[in-house]
């Protein structure tokens, strides 16, 4: 562990640990935007909460805030997100799209830690909408993005996302479905080189967003295939909605096929069967 730093609300500030440091130098040139800030706990609640409060301060795109482990990860629809110390990567990134861009950030994401993935560790992850990222059947990372505008600022999103590395006991409820990048390879994970992956990644898709976002619906549909033409039910607030996911349209969008009409879901839950 690094030496402290800065104080930081309740949280101690951490050096970066020197595995990560190393594989972040060796990726340098391919960090884009990640390239520059980075805000390393050994404990916090959240690395979401703490990215947001920075970002509504003013931190530049890029700021990458992560931490060892989180005592409040947070997960889609409510959930928590298990962090056992040192079991997985928990990372948040501040970004600043611009508006058009915005509804596609997070199939973007899931695009970029599927490909980080499988440069670091030879593993070809499948997605599931809008980003949940799954090896054999089995959740193995998953993205939080929230948004929010400080004072006078545009939009600003915060985008969190947890890889499963080694296998923590997950707690019960989620130990079925879930799987790590070790239990998969049968082999200790460096979890520098998976996060310089997904940074590399992510840089790369997210600017690809401002220029041909065709191009990253395209890589989302590819990596999406095994899970597109099946049967789901989709929960939109109190609405339940059965039938097939057919596609996703030009603003991420799921469509579902309903008897003879299609319906477009942009948030909720979906199980797919
Ligand atoms: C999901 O439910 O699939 C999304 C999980 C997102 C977890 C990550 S871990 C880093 C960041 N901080 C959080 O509190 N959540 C996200």
């Amino acid at each position: 562990m690094g030496s402290l730093t800065t104080h930081r609300g309740n949280h101690l500030r951490h050096e970066v640990p020197a595995d990560v440091r190393d594989a972040l130098q060796a990726y340098a040139s391919r960090l884009g935007v990640f390239d520059s800030d980075i805000w390393w706990y050994h404990e916090i609640g959240s690395t979401n909460d703490a990215a947001l409060a920075m970002a509504e301060r003013g931190a530049a795109e890029g700021t990458v805030v992560a931490a060892d482990l989180q005592t409040a990860g947070r997960g889609r629809q409510g959930r928590v997100w298990s962090s056992p110390p040192g079991a997985g990567l928990y990372v948040s990134v501040v970004l600043r799209p611009v508006f058009r861009a915005v509804p596609l950030v997070t199939l973007a994401a899931g695009v970029a830690i599927a490909e980080g993935i499988r440069t670091a560790s030879g593993l070809t992850p499948a997605l599931k909408w809008p980003n949940d990222v799954y090896l054999g059947g089995h959740k193995v990372a998953g993205i939080l993005a929230e948004a929010g505008a400080g004072e006078g600022r545009p939009i600003h999103i915060v985008l969190g996302f947890g890889v499963n590395i080694s296998q923590a006991s997950f707690p019960p409820e989620i130990a079925m479905r879930a799987t790590s990048l070790e239990r998969e390879l049968g082999r200790p994970v460096d979890r520098g080189l998976i996060l310089a992956c997904c940074l590399a990644a992510l840089s790369s898709h997210y600017a690809q967003l401002s220029v041909d976002p065709g191009a990253v619906l395209q890589q989302w549909r590819l990596r999406a295939a095994s899970t597109l033409h099946r049967p789901v039910t989709c929960t939109v607030g109190q609405r339940t909605i059965e039938g097939v996911a057919e596609d996703i349209d030009d603003d991420g969008a799921l469509l579902v096929r309903v008897t003879g009409e299609t319906i477009r879901v942009v948030s909720g839950e979906v199980i797919w069967h």
